[in-house]
């Protein structure tokens, strides 16, 4: 077992539920699925983050397909302070048993415990921040930065683990892969950027034509490769020996997916 997934096991032990962060891009591959087995005794909440980007119709269909499943839902931009009193009353709904069981036997005043839990690049560092209302989290991925246990007090009755658990994204399948890919959650050096552009245009000729055509004027009716070019020419991507250069038509699509350019855009659907 690795230190960080030995380290979350600890810090589950010590909370009541787990709030798992996933991209609302892509909400199956931004998943580890590690965290059904280490949360096993918890109360399960989702966060779809980053919903400001991602197709609202599509959030829609997997927030029911995870309320299916048993997890509370919510949907959200975690750079906006608004939206953060529903987190608070849907943990209290989530955790409605254990309160009730504490009452019974004469606990009082004992705050539930929350953990923020997601891979790398999901929005957990400014989710905390957002909801804890001053930066008391520091934004970034520093394991370690925060030795002893810090709780945030949210609430009369919520506490949160102010260090959020870092899972590591899944790369079972390639579809999946690809997909971090084209959010960026994944190292670009060490990727083919032309040729995820071209997977990205295949996607978008199926799924979002209008993403392109409405954003760089182009035709979607040749070849990914042919939309590339078409990119190139429209955005003026020259290379030094003045001729269409591809791959910065590929860089400059991909840079525009990523920061919602194109348009709301989900990846996958339940
Ligand atoms: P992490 O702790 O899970 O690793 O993620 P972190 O909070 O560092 O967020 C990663 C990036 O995602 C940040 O952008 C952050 O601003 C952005 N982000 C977080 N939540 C949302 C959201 O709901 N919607 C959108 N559109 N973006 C979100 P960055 O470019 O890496 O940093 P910065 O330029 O914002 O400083």
């Amino acid at each position: 077992m690795t230190k960080a997934k030995r380290q979350m096991k600890e810090d589950i032990k010590l909370i009541d539920i787990v709030i798992e962060l996933v991209d609302a891009r892509i909400p199956f591959s931004s998943r580890n699925p590690d965290i059904d087995e280490l949360g096993k005794n918890k109360y399960r909440m989702i966060l779809m983050n980053k919903a400001d980007l991602a197709d609202k119709e599509a959030t829609d269909e997997w927030a029911s397909y995870f309320k299916k499943q048993g997890y509370y839902v919510v949907s959200l931009d975690a750079r906006k302070r608004n939206g953060m009193k529903s987190i608070t009353d849907m943990i209290m709904e989530a955790c409605r048993e254990k309160i009730e069981r504490d009452k019974k036997r004469g606990i009082k005043n004992r705050p539930v415990r929350a953990m923020v839990v997601g891979i790398p690049n999901v929005g957990k560092s400014t989710f905390i921040n957002s909801y804890a209302g001053k930066a008391c989290a520091k934004t970034g991925n520093r394991p370690g930065v925060t030795k002893g246990k810090q709780w945030i007090r949210l609430h009369k009755d919520v506490e949160l683990l102010d260090t959020p658990g870092i899972l590591w994204p899944k790369f079972e399948d390639q579809m999946g892969g690809q997909r971090l890919a084209f959010i960026g959650s994944m190292n670009d050096e060490i990727l083919n950027t032309d040729e995820l552009a071209v997977q990205l245009i295949r996607f978008l000729k199926e799924q979002y034509p209008f993403s392109l055509t409405e954003r760089y004027q182009v035709s979607t009716d040749g070849t990914e490769a042919d939309v590339l070019l078409e990119i190139a020419r429209v955005r003026n991507c020259m290379s030094k020996g003045n001729e269409l250069d591809y791959s910065k038509a590929a860089a400059l699509l991909i840079d525009d997916f990523r920061s919602g350019r194109l348009g709301r855009i989900t990846l996958e659907r339940p």
